[in-house]
């Protein structure tokens, strides 16, 4: 039987579920006197999040470590080379988040096309504008405008699924490897990133932060866009050049933006906290619905203990 430590804030039934297997648990205090790296030194298995950076200095304290599971789909914040040279197995919550976090980006796209977010605050703050044509929280259509993923995986095609069916848009996107399947389910057509900033209505971000991804969009790629154009990220933060973001939307050179992720994550660029027209933003809650947290804590207890009962991980993530 192992020792799992937690930095999740599991739910009591997944914390029962190791105990019942045998396993000693133990929860990680942040604002404790020991260290991550001094625990990780007698454990079997880490159930972590996103925001632990699990590094290779880290990893080689750990003597007898099986399992990293992380509590979430993106895994930047492992060394999984470190990881895979150690033989400690990796893995992370794929699927069982797709359609919240396509739920929450299309949210994001309605409320920043929509004016939501301003409309809301207005409303609460007495300043209800007498119905006229030309009001001043007028927005942009959504229905039949072109959409435009960025990194067709699970979430870029669940998101193209309700753009294609319920608002009846046509769908480009741009991913490394073409996906037939897709472009018949839903007319879906493969172009370059740049031919997608220039004819895409709304942008949505998918892609997973890698080097190849970090600051994929910078003052370049906004100025290619139309500028009547919405960006929506809930990917990670560093795709994006925050600083080159407020400064497009402050020119103009875009029309609106919705971010679930930011590149210092709990910090937001202040410039961006003072733009509120067609400007939504969210602190990282693109899969935080009840039903999935859970199920993204069920598939991380399940990979621990298959690992520690030496069967093979659910949902390995390899380099
Ligand atoms: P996924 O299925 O792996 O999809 C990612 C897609 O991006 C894949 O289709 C992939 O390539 C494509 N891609 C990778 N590198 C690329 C590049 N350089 N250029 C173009 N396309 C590239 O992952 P997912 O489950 O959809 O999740 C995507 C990301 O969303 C995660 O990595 C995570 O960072 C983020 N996320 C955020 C939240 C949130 O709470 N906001 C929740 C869940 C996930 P192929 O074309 O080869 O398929
Ligand atoms: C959340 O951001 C995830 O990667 O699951």
């Amino acid at each position: 039987m192992g020792i799992v430590v937690c930095t999740a804030d599991l739910f009591p039934e997944h914390l029962e579920r190791l105990k019942a297997a045998g396993h000693e648990v133990r929860l990680f205090d942040r604002a404790g006197h020991d260290s991550l790296s001094s625990i990780l030194a007698t454990v079997d298995a880490l159930i972590c999040l996103l925001t632990d950076p699990i590094g290779s200095e880290l990893l080689n304290q750990a003597l007898h470590l099986q399992i990293v599971a992380n509590v979430a789909v993106g895994c930047e914040n492992i060394d999984i080379a470190a990881a895979e040279r150690k033989g400690i197995v990796v893995t992370n919550t794929p699927d069982v988040l797709t359609e919240s976090t396509a739920d929450h980006t299309f949210a994001l796209l309605l409320s920043a096309a929509r004016r939501i977010a301003e409309a809301d605050v207005a409303v609460r703050n007495g300043e209800f504008p007498s119905w006229g044509l030309q009001q001043p929280l007028t927005g942009i259509d959504v229905h039949g405008t072109t959409l435009g993923i960025v990194g067709m995986g699970r979430i870029g095609a669940a998101v193209a699924r309700r753009g294609h069916r319920g608002f009846d848009m046509p769908v480009l996107y741009h991913s490394r490897t073409r996906k037939p399947d897709l472009e018949s389910e839903l007319d879906a057509v493969q172009v370059s990133f740049e031919q997608l900033l220039e004819q895409s209505d709304f942008v949505c971000v998918h892609v997973p932060l890698t080097p190849e991804t970090r600051h994929l969009f910078g003052a370049d790629a906004f100025a290619r866009m139309k500028p009547t154009a919405v960006l929506i990220n809930t990917a990670r933060g560093a795709v994006l050049d925050e600083a080159a973001l407020a400064s497009a939307l402050k020119r103009r050179v875009i029309a609106g933006a919705g971010l679930d992720v930011f590149e210092q994550e709990p910090a937001v660029y202040p410039e961006l906290l003072d733009l509120r027209e067609r400007v939504v933003l969210t602190p990282h809650l693109g899969s935080a619905t009840e039903e999935t947290r859970v199920a993204m804590a069920d598939i991380a207890v399940r990979n621990v203990l298959a690992v520690l009962s030496s069967q093979p991980p659910l949902t390995p993530v390899t380099v």
